[in-house]
């Protein structure tokens, strides 16, 4: 049984179609429904005797809807094939399962319908679209539907606007709350703790501009007048309180140490190198922590951050463990996410740094979670030291802290 969200956008369906949906609206679950039964006055479903193509970005999210057809079709198969993912119906219609990181998907079949599941998370949609997947239906003249959150303005975003404008094409627009099997607590818990943009984004299904990114008004923080090395900023011992941050570099990675000025509520210096001797790493820390004495030091201790945590212990450094977990990373990430939304942090004008900030981005995951992460092949330990000192500075400001460590502040 689709609910009513469901129902009203199959009711307006078009040949082809392009729907931005909230989270967890049931995207998923419609387009298994639409598989089999088509949409009314569209053409195109397993039931009607027609092959269907399933187009997901990535071979997780393939693979779970090819668990949740298998559930779902089961009293139909003949057949299925699970290393072609393909599944035979009793009535000769066959359902494919792609993953759009395959270049080549769909290329030589001819589908009734095809479906293209979190269209705006695939890289290469409009390559596939248009060279692979459109021709698939030339033969039966079928249907298209692209179903998806929105992920900024690509080109998912560009389908939905012409959707909007082309006789055979309708678009369609449904927030998280329009599934009733959702309840309102749940939604309003993810306002209240998701930063206002993500939120937008995820649950009212707003196609945001400047891509979609974790963090917003970055540039509007960006000061002109705060100092840029290291080297220039030094406690001035005027009873203000500073927190430190550590993101250790491994492999390829910076080394980045934050330190936040807790009264201005700004980034003062900034340390970053690829040394990843021990030794080196160890330096550089204590050499900034020279010029902040008495600043808390709050450094990551996964893996190698853990002896290094340790060694600084036993150089008598007021040091704590950030333990990165995907749980503790996202609560920092959407604290200094908030912060830039309310105008709280100032930066020097680092470009680096900025440019990380930017870039940051989030991922759903199948399983309805966020992971927050540079894109690929970028770097994010600037911004993990940043969060990481944020999250100290949010520690500071708690009265029972700030009595015991900073009585200044
Ligand atoms: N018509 C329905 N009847 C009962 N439950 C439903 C219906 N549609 C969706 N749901 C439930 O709502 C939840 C979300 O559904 P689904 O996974 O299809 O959404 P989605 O929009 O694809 O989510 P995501 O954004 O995580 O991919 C699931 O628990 C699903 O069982
Ligand atoms: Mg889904």
């Amino acid at each position: 049984m689709l609910h009513e969200g469901q129902r009203t956008i199959l009711q307006a369906a078009r040949r082809f179609n392009t729907v931005a949906c909230g989270r967890r609206f049931g995207k998923t679950t419609m387009g298994l429904a639409l598989a089999y039964y088509g949409a009314p006055h569209a053409p195109g479903g397993l039931g009607r005797g027609l092959d269907v193509g399933w187009f997901a970005p990535s071979y997780k999210l393939l693979d779970e809807a090819w668990r949740s057809a298998k559930a779902f079709l089961k009293a139909m198969i003949a057949r299925t094939d699970a290393q072609q993912h393909r599944m035979e119906l009793r009535n000769g219609a066959a359902l494919d399962c792609w993953t759009l990181e395959d270049e080549d998907a769909g290329r030589g079949r001819r589908y009734g319908l095809v479906i293209v599941d979190e269209a705006a998370m695939a890289r290469h949609l409009e390559q596939a679209w248009t060279a692979a997947i459109r021709p698939t239906l030339t033969d039966h003249a079928g249907g298209a539907w692209f179903l998806s959150t929105p992920k900024g303005r690509n080109y998912f975003h560009a389908l939905s606007l012409q959707a909007q404008q082309r006789d055979d094409w309708n678009h369609h627009h449904a927030p998280t709350s329009a599934n009733p099997h959702i309840t309102a607590d749940e939604i309003e818990q993810a306002r209240q703790t998701l930063p206002e943009r993500i939120f937008a984004q995820e649950y009212l299904a707003q196609f945001l501009e400047d891509g979609g990114g974790v963090f917003r008004l970055v540039t509007a923080a960006v000061d002109t007048g705060l100092p840029v090395e290291a080297h220039w900023a030094r406690d001035a011992g005027d009873g203000r309180a500073y927190v430190i941050g550590v993101d250790w570099g491994r492999h390829e990675d910076f080394t980045v140490i934050i330190v936040i000025d807790a009264k201005e509520r700004a980034v003062v210096a900034v340390d970053r190198f690829t040394q990843i001797d021990y030794a080196v790493q160890l330096a550089r820390l204590r050499a900034l922590h020279e010029r902040f004495p008495r600043a808390p030091i709050l450094a990551e201790s996964n893996s190698m951050g853990g002896p290094l945590v340790e060694a600084l212990q036993r150089m008598r450094l007021p040091v704590r463990a950030f333990q990165t977990t995907s749980a503790s990373k996202a609560e920092a990430i959407e604290a200094l996410a908030l912060a830039f939304e309310r105008g709280e942090l100032r930066l020097p004008m680092v470009r680096w740094l900025i440019d990380e900030l930017l870039a940051f981005d989030q991922e759903r995951l199948p399983s309805g979670s966020m992971r927050y992460g540079a894109p690929k092949g970028g770097h994010d330990d600037g911004v993990m030291a940043l969060a990481i000192a944020w999250s100290g500075i949010c520690t500071a400001l708690r009265p029972s802290f700030v009595a015991a460590n900073a009585p200044g502040l």
